[in-house]
């Protein structure tokens, strides 16, 4: 539970009744969330993310349906749930019980287990909508693509579902100790945060990428649109570095780059849906298991979210409400 009063934040966890907010919302049983760099904006003082003074944080969950009047959402489908004020403006997934609006929630494929599902979390959904954005841009199959933030939620889901489509990732990363991991992970290669900046004396840099994912932003999507091929795009969707942006038109002008907005809170059902399908597709070729940093209860939230906020996960925090009474 997170509370905001008189400009003082505390969190905790707490016995509370789940609450509908709408007569048609959807009772899920929550059997695993996950630790997004939002949620601990969320619980900041100073993070401008959340929108209520009190609620359950949590931008995600994946569990069973225990009550609903949505026909095709019947009482025990496994499911995710993610996007729009969820954890932000009302009650999200860290917690044994949620109710959700029906067009929140996606009918997980039979290759996704629960657990798979809150490793692919937001965050992997959004790294998935990032490599389905890049090949219906062109993307030439095989393809080196560069991934920025590549330890974190959204990079190390992209450098793993890159390398079950047979591209080959370049892992971006601040994090040198964990390039075994990558490795591992599928990376190709493995280069440094600022190995992304070249040629500084030019208005464009040498033509270096056949397409990228960036969750970082700042000068690391500004030294990205410098870099990329003729033709190529970068799938963007984070502000771990900055939300400003300062470039100028010569790749898009003299380079045909494109810069191609990801967005994974308000996508339309459809696109959830089809997004799930896709990672149902690839999912025996994840080794997911691999990709989960740690496991915990709700009684160690505050610390997994002051990791996450300053940037020292490897993969994805699973959260497990029930975790405490097992
Ligand atoms: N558009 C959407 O719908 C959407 C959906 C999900 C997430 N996001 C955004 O995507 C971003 C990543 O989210 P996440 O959950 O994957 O976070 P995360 O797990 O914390 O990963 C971010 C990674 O970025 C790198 N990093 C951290 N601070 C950095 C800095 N100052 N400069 C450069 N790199 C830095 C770190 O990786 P290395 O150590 O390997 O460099 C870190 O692990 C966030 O901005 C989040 O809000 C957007």
């Amino acid at each position: 539970m997170i509370r905001e009063r008189d400009a003082t934040l505390t969190t905790g966890v707490e016995e509370r009744e789940a609450t509908a907010k709408s007569d048609d919302d959807v009772l899920i049983n929550v059997e695993y969330s996950g630790v997004n760099f939002k949620d601990a904006l969320v619980a900041s003082i100073d993070g401008r993310v959340r929108r209520v003074d009190e609620l359950i944080g949590g931008v995600d969950a994946a569990g069973s349906i225990i009550s609903s009047t949505d026909p095709a959402l019947p009482v025990g489908t496994k499911v995710a749930v993610h996007g729009a004020d969820l954890g932000v403006g009302r009650d999200g997934g860290f917690a044994e019980f949620l109710y959700a609006p029906s067009r929140l929630i996606s009918v997980l494929p039979a290759a996704i287990t629960t657990r798979d599902a809150m490793v692919i979390g937001t965050a992997g959904f959004t790294a998935m909508a990032s490599v389905l954005a890049l090949k219906e841009h062109g993307l030439a199959p095989h393809s080196e693509v560069l991934v920025t933030g590549a330890t974190g939620g959204v990079g190390s889901l992209a450098v793993s579902l890159l390398h079950a489509y047979d591209y080959q990732p370049v892992a971006s990363t601040g994090s040198p100790q964990e390039s075994q991991w990558l490795l591992e992970r599928g990376a190709a290669r493995i280069i440094g945060r600022d190995d992304i900046a070249d040629r500084p004396d030019r208005v464009l840099a040498s033509e270096r990428w056949s397409g990228a994912i960036d969750c970082v932003g700042g000068t690391t999507l500004e030294q990205i649109l410098r870099s990329l091929r003729y033709g190529a795009a970068v799938a963007a969707s984070g502000l771990v570095a900055s939300a400003e942006l300062h470039t100028n038109v010569y790749p898009f002008i003299t380079r045909a780059v494109a810069l191609l907005g990801i967005d994974a809170v308000e996508a339309p059902s459809a696109t959830r849906q089809h997004v799930w399908e896709r990672l149902g597709d690839v999912a025996p070729h994840v080794d997911f298991s691999a990709l989960v940093d740690r496991e915990i209860g709700l009684e160690r939230l505050d610390d997994a979210l002051a990791t996450i906020k300053r940037g020292g996960t490897r993969g994805r925090i699973l959260v497990r409400p029930a975790f405490a009474r097992d």
